[in-house]
């Protein structure tokens, strides 16, 4: 039983219903929200990299004008451990102890009637402190090196033998530097007690986590906290973890009996969200001289900080990328003395990819083979591990589309070998694959007596545009207009949703509410009077279209839901739908796929100085079915302006002897502006999935996956220099 998708609305290019909202400022971001009689909290935070708090003195702070509190480790509650997520551990609670392990470490609160005037008086808390030298290079002999507790390593077939007969080898060691999400919204928090229950407003991209980890944090029922972010100004990913400052905004509230508001500084941004670690990888790959690869053997070290667990899996995806019989991956960390590495734009995938595209770019050169032509020769027809059929992949179409449209085969692939004037020219392309994701979700609708409907679920839109599909994917099943369909997302009282996170979000909700419009015509069936032509059909005999179910084989067959409601006195009528295609996944005797894609670079380097420009790219993606073009070319472009960065500009500078964070604010941590960013292609290429209810594919995410590599690839191209490092920055091209 499902309902149908009519293609009636889904994939249309609609604007994003919360456009107007967010244009005109009317859009409630946690950092807009204020209630009554509350307090503002700042953060105070170690200026040391590590060592220990001696003493602190907040006597001059808590006398200063509007002070009301000064909390500190000395004066703060125990508090419980949060679980873990699924993907690693908590971060460490604050003020666990006076121990400073990183720079930027919350070392206390401050609250006052007002913002300033809580500023001002952080400035008068005097802590003595005990230095340490700070652990801050990954090469430095006291970091202590970690295996990762997740079990991922893969050992299939024997690389050392497949290395040892291959062709051709390589051997390859990449490096790519810490990088800091700077979405534009300062995340904020707004705690208010009830007794026992709290409510929340909090920058967050996972509501019904950071409720079960306050809860766990206060020893207080799950069901009494409420977290609310009906919009965020961005997540890519430091959304994903309840944060130390989330946590202390609830604290203080507790403790002061009165709601309390902290809203995060930039430079504490770079401090308290979690960054993508900092890597290094060592690639060896075995050919044979058709260009198959043989053996890939993928070792990953990532920073991590001191005593936390949420290890970065940076070659999670590499068994998956290519067609390989022999492939042994392993991660491992270095400990830090750093703020915690977290989530950021595909974790892990951005940045193996990277190392994967760079060598095979190198060895198409060895090979003689040209570079699109060794990605198809390597290319995964079925799932490279299980052996199972994809459930759908248009890679393939991806690069020979990809190519076609760029004019890949104008080039000359000679390094150095085209230019304008004192501009070297250079084409590069990449391969990119990602990795599956999905996790249970619940979603409600609910009819009124109008035929209006009320799409319910905690899930939230973080920028990606969650209202507007969710509304087009109902009203297209329901066979309503756009104006008929409410959603109400952002609250973790809502019916249980995942995380925006893993490109996991669209799929799952996608499917809950197929699965739920699917119940609600049911239950209308249900309600139909014994002379109603709908009587006893199932779903799949009738079709939902204006406003109200016919016979799929009688147009004329049908009832509106105003009749069918109005008959009846129901005022409303709520089916609620669930998915769960992990558990699914399990029987599906398909692999399940993920987003592919394919980049194609044009740069520009000046002889003279240096200067690296993207001229063109073009993305050609397989989303799958698009739920709306628009919103999921964006989304690919985004991503692919997060490519650019981390190709040319992203890097988070440690001072090395006291951890402080050198570019911590917008002045000096460079992103990708207008000037850098060219007009970018979007293609989407592909079909449905077979295996995702919808047809759907996550797509938030793939979209910065491959962009690094396809300029690093362009810059051999045209200087036949062979960048290994990111950012990739002028001194390495002089
Ligand atoms: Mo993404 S790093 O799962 O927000």
């Amino acid at each position: 039983m499902t309902a149908t998708i009519n293609d009636r609305l889904l994939g249309q290019p609609f604007d994003r219903l919360d456009g107007v909202l967010k244009a005109t400022g009317a859009a409630p971001y946690p950092s807009d929200v204020s209630i009554p009689g509350q307090a503002h909290a700042v953060l105070l935070q170690s200026p040391i990299g590590a060592g220990r708090i001696r003493a602190i003195d907040s006597t001059a702070a808590e006398a200063a004008p509007g002070v009301v509190a000064v909390i500190t480790h000395l004066n703060s509650p125990a508090l419980g451990e949060a679980p873990m997520t699924g993907l690693g551990g908590p971060p460490r609670n604050p003020f666990t102890d006076d121990r400073v392990l990183h720079y930027g470490q919350n070392v206390a609160v401050v609250v006052a009637e007002r913002r300033e005037q809580a500023m001002a008086a952080a400035l008068l808390v005097d802590v003595d402190y005990e230095v340490s030298a700070p652990i801050l290079d990954m090469d430095d002999p006291r970091a202590a090196v970690e295996n990762n507790a997740w079990g991922l390593e893969t050992h299939d077939g024997d690389v050392e033998a497949a290395l040892a007969g291959a062709q051709v080898t390589y051997d390859g060691t990449f490096r790519i530097a810490p990088e800091t999400n700077n979405p534009i919204g300062l995340f904020t928090t707004v705690a208010e007690w009830d007794g026992d229950r709290l409510t929340i407003h909090d920058s967050t991209q996972w509501p019904m986590m950071v409720r079960a980890s306050l809860a766990a944090v206060f020893g207080v029922p799950e069901a009494g906290v409420r977290v609310l972010v009906p919009y965020l100004g961005g997540g890519f990913g430091n959304g994903l973890r309840t944060w130390p400052h989330t946590i202390l905004t609830a604290l203080a509230a507790r403790m002061l009996g009165r709601p309390v508001k902290l809203t995060l500084t930039r430079p504490q941004m770079f401090t308290s969200l979690g960054h993508r670690a900092q890597s290094r990888q060592r690639l060896r790959l075995g050919v044979g001289g058709d260009g198959r690869m043989l053996a890939m053997d993928h070792d990953a070290t990532a920073s991590l900080a001191a005593e936390e667990t949420n290890f970065s899996a940076i070659v999670i995806g590499s068994p998956e990328a290519y067609a390989t019989p022999n492939v042994a991956t392993h991660d491992r960390q270095v400990r830090l003395n750093i703020p915690n590495p977290s989530f950021m734009r595909a974790p892990g995938h951005a940045e193996a990819n990277f190392a994967i595209e760079s060598a095979l770019d190198e060895l198409s050169y060895q090979l003689g083979i040209d570079p699109v032509e060794l990605r198809l020769i390597n290319h995964a027809d079925v799932h490279p591990r299980s052996g199972l059929p994809w459930s759908s992949n248009a890679l393939r179409e991806c690069l020979t589309v990809g190519a076609e449209q760029f004019g890949w085969n104008d080039r000359n692939p000679e390094p150095q070998s085209m230019r304008d004037g004192n501009k070297l020219i250079g084409y590069g392309m990449a391969g990119v694959t990602f990795g599956w994701y999905a996790a249970p979700c619940t979603a409600t609708i609910t009819m009124d007596s109008a035929g209006s409907v009320i799409v319910r679920a905690a899930a939230t839109d973080i920028g990606t545009g969650t209202y507007t599909v969710a509304a087009q994917l109902t009203a297209d099943l329901l066979g309503l207009s756009m104006d008929d369909v409410t959603v109400k997302i952002g609250d973790s009282d809502l019916p249980p949703a995942p995380q925006s996170g893993g490109s996991g979000l669209a799929v799952a909700l996608a499917a809950a509410v197929q699965s739920g419009a699917a119940k609600l015509i049911e239950a209308l069936i249900d309600a139909v009077g014994d002379s109603s032509p709908l009587r006893g059909k199932t779903v799949d005999e009738v079709v939902a279209e204006n406003g109200g179910l016919r016979l799929r084989d009688d147009a004329d067959a049908g009832e509106t839901f105003r009749e069918i409601l109005g008959r009846h006195g129901l005022d409303h009528l709520t089916a609620e739908g669930t998915s769960d295609l992990a558990a699914a996944a399990k029987n599906a005797k398909m692999a399940t796929a993920p987003a592919f894609a394919a980049r194609f670079v044009e740069i520009t380097i000046d002889e003279d100085l240096g200067l690296l420009r993207v001229k063109r790219l073009l993305s050609v993606v397989d989303g799958g079915r698009l739920l709306n073009a628009k919103t999921a070319r964006s989304q690919i472009i985004g991503g692919a302006v997060m490519g650019i960065g981390m190709a040319m500009f992203e890097d988070t500078i440690y001072d090395q002897d006291t951890g402080r964070i050198a570019n911590a604010t917008f002045g000096d941590y460079l992103v990708p502006v207008n000037a850098d960013v060219p007009d970018l292609d979007v293609v989407f290429v592909g079909e449905p999935d077979r295996f995702s209810p919808t047809g759907v594919k996550g797509l938030g995410e793939v979209g910065v996956v491959g962009v690094a590599a396809a300029i690093a690839n362009a810059v051999y191209h045209a200087t036949g220099r062979r960048m290994r490092s990111l950012p990739i920055t002028i001194d390495q091209l002089m």
